[in-house]
Order: C-alpha cells, then structure tokens, then sequence
C-alpha cells in the first residue's frame, strides 16, 4: 500500500535522504519498537524509522535509556524490520556496545545488523567515537551521529535541559558535527539545541540534520511516535506537537469494552460461532 503523501514507492535509502537534502525535500522520521505500529508508519508515508533506545522508556518503564541491552535493541528492530516495506530502518547501538573499543564496536555493530535486518545504525557522541564510527562505516555499515542532549550520557550531563546554548558547546558541536561528516556519516541528529544551531549545522553540512527539539532550519524531523500520538500524557515538552490524542482515545475504548463486558454486552449474537 503506498503512503497517502508518497508517490515514489521505492525503498528509502541512506542515498536518497541525501538527495532529499539537495532538493529542499524534508525528511520525516518516527520511531518505532515492534511491528503493528512500524507497519502503520511505513504505510502512512514516512521516510525513516527509528528503532530508538527510548524503547527503554517507552516500552520497559526505565527512566533512562543507560539500561538497554544489546538482545533487547535486536528483538524490537527485527520486529520493525518485518513490518517496513519502504522506509529506511535505523537501529540505535545500545549503551555500552561501542564505547569500550572500537573493534567490541565493530563487532557488535555486526551483530545487529546481522540479527535485526536493519539497514543502518545510529551512535551517540562527536569526536571521542570518531574511531568506532569510522570502522563501523569502513566495516559497510552506514552511521548516523547524535549529538547535543545524547541521552546516552545523562548521568554525565545530570540533566535533559537543553544543550549547546553557550558559545563553547556551540562550537564544540559543529566540529563534532563536521568530524562526523568526514567519517562517513550518512546524516546526524541533533537533539534539543537551540534552532539557531540547528540551522547553521544543517547550513554548513552537506548530509542530512535531522533535529528533535532543534529548530526548523534542520532537514528534517524525528519524533517518538507515543509522544507524537499523545499516548504520553504527562511528556509535554516544548519541542513536542501532539498530532492525536491517543491517551483519551484509549481510555474511551478500553472504558467502553469494560462497561460492555460488565453488563454482558459484548459478544453480541452476530459476535459469535
Ligand atoms: O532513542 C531515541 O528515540 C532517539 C530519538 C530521540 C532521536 O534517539
């Protein structure tokens, strides 16, 4: 089924996001942790799929993602990866799995792409993994870099306020930005900066910035899809939009099958064998 915005029903390459940049085309990313909703996003249109290690919030109750295991990471892309016919699947390396050595990296970057069928990885950091994500890049697997909020590092950074609003991390970005894009990257996102940043990083880089909470002047935009979908009630951050309200929707249906199941309105006579 094609997407309702999409004509070209090819699969998204990490090339074609490229060429997306050139044209002014914005790319539209989402994550996604298992099957039924990856299906749902790839038919509804969007580029990229991002199998987030916020699957440690999301889907595990974790209040930060430091906890995801590698086994984890491969169980949830292996089930988006059933599911998406078109869009580009990119696989978050977990905390831990490329920060020892690179060639642990390596391996272990092999090991997803191997056991999850995704189609690239994504790393947290700028020039302290320059050396991992060249070997990832050079072992054929295709990096996308993260920086600013990394949440990877929340213990180092104590808070998930925004980042680079002073002039030493701003500029400590950009290199780490521009080291990425030397290496290999095929595109980077930019988390929680101020849009300023977002626009001369996006302005100065030939791949693709994708921003969350960085601004309109990135390439394009990632969301959690429970918090784009307003399943998260409570998760109201700035740089959020909420484009459904899934948490009322929810609670209505579940509230309505309850009072059925109560007062034995459901099955219905045409609901049974
Ligand atoms: O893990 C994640 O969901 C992410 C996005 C917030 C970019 O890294």
């Amino acid at each position: 089924m094609a997407g309702y915005l999409v004509e070209d029903n090819r699969k998204v390459t990490t090339l074609r996001l490229r060429e997306m940049k050139t044209k002014g085309e914005r790319i539209a990313m989402l994550t996604a942790y298992d099957y039924t909703m990856a299906k749902i996003l790839d038919e509804a249109g969007l580029d990229a799929v991002l199998i987030g290690d916020s699957a440690a919030n999301v889907m595990a109750g974790y209040s930060t993602t430091v906890p995801m295991k590698i086994e984890q990471m491969i169980y949830h892309a292996g089930s988006v990866v059933r599911a998406v016919k078109r869009a580009l699947v990119v696989c978050d390396m977990p905390f831990g799995t490329y920060q020892v050595n690179a060639t642990e990296g390596v391996k272990n970057a092999i090991r997803i792409m191997q056991e999850s069928g995704c189609d690239a990885l994504k790393l947290e950091g700028g020039i302290e993994i320059i050396e991992v994500v060249k070997r990832i890049i050079d072992a054929g697997i295709p990096v996308m870099g993260h920086l600013g909020l990394t949440p990877q590092s929340i213990n180092k950074f104590g808070t998930f306020g925004v980042r680079a609003k002073d002039e030493a991390e701003a500029q400590k970005l950009i290199s780490d930005a521009k080291a990425l894009e030397e290496a290999g990257c095929f595109s980077i996102v930019l988390e929680k900066i101020p849009a300023k940043l977002g626009g001369i990083v996006s302005k100065e880089l030939s791949i693709p910035i994708i921003g969350i909470g960085a601004g309109n002047e990135v390439d394009g935009q990632v969301l959690v899809v429970q918090d784009m979908l307003g399943m998260n009630k409570g998760f109201n951050p700035k740089f959020l939009r909420k484009y459904e309200d899934l948490y009322s929707r929810i609670i209505d249906g579940v509230g309505n099958y309850v009072s059925d199941v109560k007062q034995a309105a459901f099955p219905s006579v045409d609901e049974q064998y």
